[in-house]
């Protein structure tokens, strides 16, 4: 059997701390001048699912477009309704926790939870995450959906690199056990 995979973070906030105003614009995030597709497409092929929390699905779903770009991955989404499932994603209602605490269990590459906070927070509290890969981008917000939400939850991270996209700057850091 191989290495047990990992769960990832791997989302872009403001220097503050912030993952979108507090109307859900990403428009400040969009304006910032990368280099490439800032580590986008390497990070993407070492994860086969991806987890969403419903608010941030609905963000996705509401950038006009039918269906998520996320084609050949698992892709399920946190809510604590019952919806149907469709054919590109799987809406989870049961204990969100246990539900992922399973999927690691399993054999595959990593998971990848896209956000947003809340779900996060969930994640961070059980320490379920494994990794954080953050790209800062250069601007405060003052105020918006945080990133990290306020818990007792002390973390003790390792840095695993810090790279540059332009101005970007990523922070790789790993969870010690
Ligand atoms: N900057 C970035 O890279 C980035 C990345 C991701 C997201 N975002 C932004 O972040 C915003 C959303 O973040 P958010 O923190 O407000 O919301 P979120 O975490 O995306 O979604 C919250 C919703 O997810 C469900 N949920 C969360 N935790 C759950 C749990 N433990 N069990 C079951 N369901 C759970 C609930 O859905 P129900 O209400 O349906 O029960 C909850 O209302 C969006 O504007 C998005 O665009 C930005």
């Amino acid at each position: 059997m191989g290495k047990k995979r990992k769960l990832v973070l791997f989302i872009s906030t403001s220097l503050d701390g912030y993952i979108a105003t507090k109307d859900e614009s990403l428009d400040w995030l969009f304006k910032v001048e990368g280099e490439g597709d800032n580590g986008y497409s390497e990070f993407y092929e070492t994860v086969d699912t991806i987890l969403f929390g419903k608010r941030t699905y609905d963000w996705v779903m509401k950038q006009g477009i039918k269906e998520l770009p996320y084609k050949n991955k698992e892709c399920y989404v946190f809510t604590r309704s019952s919806l149907d499932d469709k054919e590109d994603v799987k809406f989870i209602n049961e204990d969100a926790v246990h539900f992922t605490n399973k999927l690691k269990n399993q054999e595959g590459r990593n998971i990848w939870v896209v956000g947003g906070g809340e779900l996060l927070h969930s994640f961070i509290k059980n320490k379920l995450v494994d990794e954080f890969i953050i790209k800062v981008a250069p601007i405060l917000l003052g105020t918006g959906i945080p990133l990290f939400r306020e818990g007792d939850y002390p973390l003790n991270l390792s840095l695993k690199g810090v790279r540059n996209f332009n101005q970007f700057v990523e922070l790789h850091y790993e969870v010690k056990k």
